[in-house]
């Protein structure tokens, strides 16, 4: 299942290039610096996937899910766990052992809010919206992913500062999620 489809199809699809990241850092040599840059691609994958979630498909769930409210808030705490971790892989190198730890806590989490998702969520709203409502979401989700890059290092910024704004590492969690939201424009 590919990117373009429903809300549910879109944001699977992103489900299963974050498990497909996790595969190949798992797969590279413990000391291998190719595992901090798919670090990186995860980080900004996982901050822009939370971010569509949060503007867009948890205020649809507590509109129209029964009990929608308790699972919003279960997934938003999900989500800042995750940023949490995220943040703490910032600063680790690949052959560091808190690397790899992190990278397990990281899986385990996101494994879990995957399942959460999966199983019991995306059920819930298909039941409870119409196809059509289900594709605009779809639409508004890939718009709000639109907003952030997928690369750390894209080859072509299209201004100055976004050199800056791309750079992978310390700090990066906050600022591909300030690009996203326009959280701290006006400072
Ligand atoms: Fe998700």
């Amino acid at each position: 299942m590919g990117h373009g489809g429903n809300v549910i199809q879109e944001l699977t699809a992103d489900h299963r290039e974050v498990d497909e990241l996790f595969a190949q850092i798992e797969a590279l040599p413990e000391a291998d610096p190719r595992r901090r840059e798919l670090a990186d691609r995860l980080t900004m994958e996982l901050v822009r996937h939370s971010v569509a979630e949060e503007e867009h498909l948890y205020p649809t769930v507590r509109r129209y899910v029964d009990g929608g409210d308790d699972l919003a808030d279960k997934e938003l705490a999900d989500h800042a766990e995750v940023e949490q971790m995220l943040k703490e892989l910032e600063g680790c190198e690949p052959g560091d052992g808190r690397f790899d730890s992190l990278i397990l806590r990281l899986k385990s989490s996101v494994t879990a809010h995957v399942g959460d998702e999966e199983n019991q969520l995306f059920p819930m709203l298909a039941d409870s919206c119409s196809a059509d409502a289900l594709d605009k979401l779809g639409e508004k989700v890939r718009s709000a992913k639109r907003h952030a890059p997928t690369r750390p290092h894209p080859s072509a910024p299209d201004t100055p500062p976004a050199n800056k704004l791309l750079a992978p590492g310390t700090g990066m969690v906050d600022r591909v999620r300030d690009m996203l939201t326009g959280r701290g424009k006006q400072g």
